[in-house]
């Protein structure tokens, strides 16, 4: 049985592998990572407005101590309360690296395309296999249009790869007009992969208090289901990687991930639910499934369930209208 699988020109044992999270942050726990059988790494993300702190003490162009943004800046928290600072995060990249022999990709996360992503060239250098860029972008002022904002992850994708030479992994959240454009665009600009999708972390409503909560919680395998609709559509239609976050709790949802188009499927609640030997439990799980159906290769398996057709955008629509028409009063 054959469990490799490409990702972002990376050879992998399997595709399971950890998403971007604390779970790396300590040697003792990579290696348990590893042990536990994940295929590849990625390490937590390291957040634009540390790299500009640290560089000109200011975030996203202001200065914090500035009374004018003091407001505006009073959330962000202060350097010494991020776990890595910068130079840590690289020491960080080279202490993973040599202590495991699965690929480490590092992570990038932040919403502008100023200095900050310079920052890449330091991570290769520290030793990492690959960048995971993770585009968070909330989109709420209402002079920044979709055309504007798709043009700035563009240009900072094409920036990024005139300056570095490891494979590059986009990582968006599905509120795009139209993501299939999006995704074509990233492809064209040098992305070597796509990563969907970002979990947004929704605060929730205190009404006794009338406060923001925030709120962060472990995903179900009902979230899956954004991410299968969007790889079956766009597997067939791109030539870079594509990753799946958000959702894959069961071996089974890795299956249908796989099924759907996906490359490497990553994996954190349900690591952070159950600890490192998960990772064999989805290699195990995958593997007896395709033995049950004489399948000997993943490449036989990846990209089975194809939502692209003939009628295209009609498919799509006759699906829908079959859906809601089968419900019964
Ligand atoms: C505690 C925690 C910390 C996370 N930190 C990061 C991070 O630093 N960078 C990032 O891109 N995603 C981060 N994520 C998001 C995960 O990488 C992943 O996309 C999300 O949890 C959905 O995957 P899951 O359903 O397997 O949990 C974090 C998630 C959790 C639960």
């Amino acid at each position: 049985m054959n469990l490799n699988t490409t990702y972002l020109g990376l050879t992998l044992a399997h595709p399971f592998m950890v998403g971007a999270s604390p779970l790396a942050d300590h040697l003792d726990t990579v290696k348990r990572l590893e042990d536990g059988g994940a295929a590849a790494i990625v390490l937590r993300s390291l957040f634009e407005e540390q790299i500009t702190m640290a560089e000109s003490a200011r975030i996203h162009q202001m200065d914090p101590l500035d009374p004018e943004f003091a407001k505006a800046l009073a959330e962000f928290p202060r350097p010494e309360k991020y776990p890595l600072a910068p130079d840590d995060y690289l020491e960080h990249v080279r202490r993973v690296k040599d202590a495991v022999r699965v690929p480490v990709i590092a992570s990038l996360n932040g919403m502008t395309s100023e200095s900050w992503a310079r920052f890449a060239t330091s991570i290769e250098q520290a030793g990492a296999d690959a960048l995971e860029l993770n585009i968070y972008e909330m989109a709420t002022d209402a002079d920044d249009s979709a055309m504007a904002i798709e043009s700035r992850i563009r240009d900072l994708v094409k920036d990024l790869k005139a300056s570095i030479r490891m494979p590059i992994a986009v990582k968006l959240g599905p509120f795009f007009t139209a993501f299939g454009h999006v995704a074509h665009q990233l492809e064209r600009a040098g992305a070597d992969g796509l990563v969907l999708f970002n979990r947004f972390y929704e605060p929730d409503i205190d009404v006794q208090n009338m406060t923001c909560v925030p709120r962060l919680e472990f995903s179900t395998s009902a979230e899956l289901l954004l991410r299968l609709r969007w790889l079956a559509a766009l597997h067939a239609r791109l030539r870079c990687s594509l990753a799946v976050t958000g959702g894959v709790a069961t071996p089974v949802d890795g299956i249908k991930s796989i099924l759907a188009g996906a490359h490497a499927v990553q994996l954190v609640s349900a690591i952070l639910r159950h600890g490192p030997p998960y990772f064999s439990a989805m290699r195990e799980g995958l593997a007896r499934w395709m033995e049950s159906k004489a399948f000997s290769a993943i490449e036989e398996v990846r990209g089975r369930i194809d939502g692209r057709t003939a009628g295209e955008d009609l498919f799509e629509r006759a699906n829908y209208i079959r859906t809601l028409q089968s419900w019964t009063a």
